[in-house]
């Protein structure tokens, strides 16, 4: 167990691949002062298609990996690794806090309306356990939930291939089902931290003024909330370092990672590692 009451200790934060940069991206907004340790389980990528106890199993290795570095607070920035793992992972690193991408994306979502309907589109895994049905309605009874699987989506949000005429094709196939639901959502949770990539292709596929939840900023919000809360805000003066680190593929996780974190990456500071 790490001195998780060292204030000058980095955030750390995981995905199966470089999705989860978009929350890493939230967090250096909300908390520019703090240090971040990322991890992308590159070499497993994806989780949303494996058994619980293959998601299970690499979301606590990702963990391990992270406490040894040293961390005050763990951020699964993964939703399937959220859905199906986040308590075993709170079990693992007790007393260190821990923080999922479900329960913002949830609070996000009943936001935005009273007893709304919302979409979520997620891993199959992610929908599978049902994690963020179960989460709107524990915070708002009269909302209806639906969830689609949209596996290809996040191949092509890897692939960079993030609009134009097939991200948009595809996005319209993967929501031909709602017409037969006859649900028309009043939002739609991007349920996979790597749909935000996909946001803009999305906007055009679905009905206008149709609200696009994106549980990035609220998952920085509970963070900031959480450290202060805590007494482990950074003092430091200037920006926080980031390290990044990878289970496989270091060109790939710059030249993809950059579009999800916004800045050039440069694979040289990308540190392999071994789970
Ligand atoms: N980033 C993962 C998530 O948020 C999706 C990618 C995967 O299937 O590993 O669920």
């Amino acid at each position: 167990m790490n001195a998780s009451h060292d204030t000058r200790l980095p955030i750390g934060v995981f995905d199966s691949g470089v999705g989860g940069l978009t929350v890493l991206r939230a967090l250096r907004q909300a908390l520019p002062q703090e240090d971040l340790i990322y991890l992308g389980d590159t070499a497993r990528l994806p989780y949303g298609t494996k058994s619980r106890s293959s998601i299970s199993r690499y979301a606590g290795q990702a963990t391990a990996q992270l406490q040894d570095r040293g961390i005050k607070l763990l951020v699964v920035a993964c939703n399937t690794a959220s859905a199906v793992a986040l308590d075993a992972l709170k079990e693992q690193v007790k007393p260190l806090p821990v923080i999922g991408v479900v329960e913002p994306g949830a609070t996000a979502a009943v936001a935005t309306r009273p007893g709304g309907r919302h979409l979520v589109l997620a891993t199959e895994a992610t929908v599978r356990y049902g994690a963020y049905r179960e989460a709107i309605l524990r915070r708002d009874k009269l909302a209806e939930v639906r969830e689609l699987a949209c596996e290809l989506m996040v191949s092509l949000a890897e692939e960079g291939w993030t609009a134009g005429s097939i991200a948009e094709a595809i996005i319209r196939r993967y929501l031909e089902p709602l017409a037969d639901m006859d649900f028309e959502p009043h939002s739609i949770i991007l349920g996979c931290t790597h749909f935000p990539l996909l946001r803009p292709a999305i906007e055009r596929v679905v009905s206008e003024g149709t609200a696009i939840v994106d549980s990035a900023s609220t998952t920085a919000s509970v963070a900031a909330a959480l450290l202060a809360e805590d007494g482990l805000l950074n003092a430091q003066q200037g920006p926080g370092r980031l390290q990044l680190m990878a289970t496989d593929g270091a060109s790939r996780f710059a030249r993809v990672g950059g579009r999800f974190i916004g800045e050039d990456l440069d694979a040289s500071d990308i540190e392999l590692v071994d789970l």
